[in-house]
């Protein structure tokens, strides 16, 4: 258990360097499977759901190692197709391995995966994809069977973005004859990442950041090093902090493109953004003015993950804002807690009515889940007194020593564990 503890009112000073992406991370640890020679990631977050992927990667018979912010993997080794059902469950992404399996093994054993509850989490896309592909799918007691002698290219046409299917399918389609076309791809900048991780290793991918995919058939082949791209999410939650706390911060090695409908709220709000090539100065006065209406939507629209934080700064903002959320039908579970810090948040199936309160006071809270938690931190930096989160250990799945990152930007926050 985590224990954070944020005295709020102090204002945020300073530059900082972004985490890599954790999002991009995660399907690129399941994709290494299929190299066929060593993969080494740099930039990698030192995180929970890291090093739940290396556990995987460790059981399936790979060596993963990991020095720093660096990774090591030969998945040459590699004797197991089969996910056992604790180390699925220690996050979502452990589903891609799915693809990543069946591609390199011809089958895959595992269990629905974990990750946060945020309402439900089907699966249903990616299975008929893979079924498309030519494998057999079997759900039984609780397991999912994937086998495929063959695994044939086709067009798959994905009725809603998904990122993980798409992510899935890629990775199965990289071992199919014939070429493989994904239409209605998502097209976040992760999808963008695994395109590149898979040609560096020799694949033929094209088409990622636009809805359609075009996967050729040519397999892996040799040795790859990569870089993983910055985290827009934990920037996005930086940026939010300082809007809300006030001050003055430099997001170093971060790609502003990739968060821009969340610095456009902030703009709306009162901020300064001043944007580069890949850092960005964020300065806010601390007094927001409420923006109307927010939409989550698959990338490029605002995202889902940024909701929560960005709920958390505009608690103070003046006016009301509402918050529409899409994709997801249970990402409000932060909300019960922010308001025992005094917030008004009214909510109304889908949607979020927050009126700005003039003043927070900190209080005990739980965080519900990686995003709801980081976004308990960011209404602890604009709250009176001390808030206190109680943590299962969310927030420490998405954010680097975010205890750190925070102090060193002037705020005063403290993270025990017990
Ligand atoms: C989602 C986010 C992604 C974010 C990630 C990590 C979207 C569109 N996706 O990806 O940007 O980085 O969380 O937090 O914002 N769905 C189905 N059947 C399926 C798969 C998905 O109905 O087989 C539905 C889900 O119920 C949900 C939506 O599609 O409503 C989003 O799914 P998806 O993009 O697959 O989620 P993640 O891959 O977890």
């Amino acid at each position: 258990m985590d224990f954070w503890t944020v005295r709020g009112g102090k204002k945020l000073y300073g530059s900082c360097r972004i985490q890599g992406s954790k999002n991009a991370s995660l399907p690129i640890l399941a994709a290494s499977v299929l190299a066929c020679g060593e993969t080494e990631l740099d930039c990698v977050p030192r995180l929970r759901d890291i090093d739940a992927a290396l556990r995987i990667l460790r059981h399936l018979g790979c060596r993963a190692e990991q020095d720093g912010n660096s990774l090591y993997i030969d998945a040459r080794g590699l004797v197991h197709s089969c996910i056992p059902e604790d180390l699925m469950h220690e996050m979502r992404s452990s589903v891609i391995f799915m693809g990543a399996l069946l591609a390199r093994c011809g089958e895959a054993r595992l269990s629905p995966p974990g990750g946060c509850r945020l309402g439900k989490r089907p699966i249903d896309l990616h299975l008929k994809a893979l079924r498309q592909l030519g494998a057999e799918v079997e759900e039984r007691g609780g397991e999912i069977l994937c086998r495929a002698e063959k695994l044939r290219g086709t067009v798959i046409r994905l009725p809603f973005p998904s990122v993980g299917a798409t992510e899935n399918t890629m990775l199965a389609a990289s071992a199919a004859e014939g070429e493989t076309v994904i239409e209605g791809a998502a097209r976040e900048p992760e999808i963008e990442a695994l395109q590149d991780y898979l040609n560096a290793m020799g694949c033929r991918v094209c088409g990622a950041g636009t809805g359609r995919i075009v996967i050729e058939p040519r397999g892996p082949r040799g040795s790859v090093r990569f870089r993983i791209q910055p985290d827009r999410i934990a920037a996005a939650t930086l940026a939010c902090a300082c809007a809300a706390a006030g001050g003055e911060i430099e997001l170093l090695d971060a790609e502003p493109a990739h968060f821009s409908t969340v610095l456009h709220f902030l703009k709306e709000a009162g901020c300064d953004i001043i944007t580069k090539q890949c850092c960005l100065t964020v300065r806010s006065d601390g007094r927001l003015r409420a923006v109307g209406t927010i939409t989550t939507e698959p990338y490029p629209g605002f995202p889902t993950d940024a909701q929560p934080v960005l709920m958390a700064a505009l608690l103070r903002a003046e006016g009301v804002t509402r918050i529409r959320e899409t994709i997801f039908e249970n990402r409000f579970r932060q909300v019960p807690e922010l308001r025992k810090l005094g917030a008004e948040i009214r909510l109304e199936g889908q949607t979020a009515e927050i009126r700005g309160v003039a003043h927070l006071t900190g209080a005990e809270l739980e965080a519900t889940d990686l995003r709801g938690g980081a976004a308990m931190l960011v209404a602890g930096l604009t709250a009176e007194g001390e808030t206190r989160v109680r943590d299962e250990g969310h927030i420490a799945r998405g954010y680097e020593r975010f205890d750190r990152v925070l102090s060193a930007l002037g705020a005063e926050v403290r993270r025990t564990d017990s």
